[in-house]
């Protein structure tokens, strides 16, 4: 089974394992913030502990290798979360990303420099082919984001993704990839 890098470094970021004791900072940083996860597939958290469970979940997909990979990004040379990014190893060569960052951070091409870097990690392995997202049809940031990681618009997922925030139905999703 392919195991993506435990850490790695952009320009300006470091993306890294969770830990079991990143709750309280994750939590402070982005994940109760109902305008960051708007989109999302999770609602924010109103309470610590259910994250606490969520991130020890993720160190222990880290330790098995089960395909679904989360790194938490900070900032070089600080070691606080500002947002997370996570890669999910679907059958067939496909690499799925999804990110989130917090909102103070939003604007300043940190999404972009982080997905960038993973889709070109993706794609330099023989054994995948497509490296690809999506994101709700209201949400034109996050398909830039896509763009300006070297993905390429295909189209509308119709009825795709649940966003809890929003309501209890599947909405319309843009879907970008980059393939080899
Ligand atoms: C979406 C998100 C990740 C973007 O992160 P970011 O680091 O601010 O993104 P970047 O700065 O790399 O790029 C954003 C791009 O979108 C553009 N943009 C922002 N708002 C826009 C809007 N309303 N319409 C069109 N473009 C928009 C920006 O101009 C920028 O493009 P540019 O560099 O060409 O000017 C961030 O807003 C976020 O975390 N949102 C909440 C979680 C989320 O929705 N995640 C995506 C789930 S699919």
């Amino acid at each position: 089974m392919l195991r993506p890098p435990a850490t790695f470094a952009t320009a300006r970021l470091v993306g890294r394992m969770p830990r079991a004791d990143d709750g309280p900072a994750v939590f402070a940083s982005y994940a109760s913030d109902p305008e960051v996860t708007r989109y999302l597939a999770w609602k924010a958290y109103d309470r610590v502990e259910p994250l606490n469970v969520f991130l020890r979940e993720c160190v222990a997909n880290w330790e098995k290798g089960g395909g679904h990979f989360a790194w938490l990004l900070c900032l070089k040379g600080t070691d606080t979360p500002i947002g997370s990014i996570g890669l999910t190893l679907e059958g067939g060569g496909k690499a799925m990303f999804g990110y989130a960052l917090a909102k103070k951070f939003w604007h300043h091409g940190f999404a972009a420099e982080a997905l960038a870097f993973l889709v070109e990690w993706s794609l330099a392995q023989p054994g995948i082919f497509r490296a690809y997202a999506f994101c709700d049809v209201e949400n034109p940031a996050s398909a830039r984001v896509m763009e300006k990681a070297g993905m390429v618009r295909e189209g509308v997922l119709r009825r795709w993704h649940i966003a809890p925030t929003l309501g209890p139905e599947p909405r319309d999703c843009i879907v970008c990839a980059k393939v080899k």
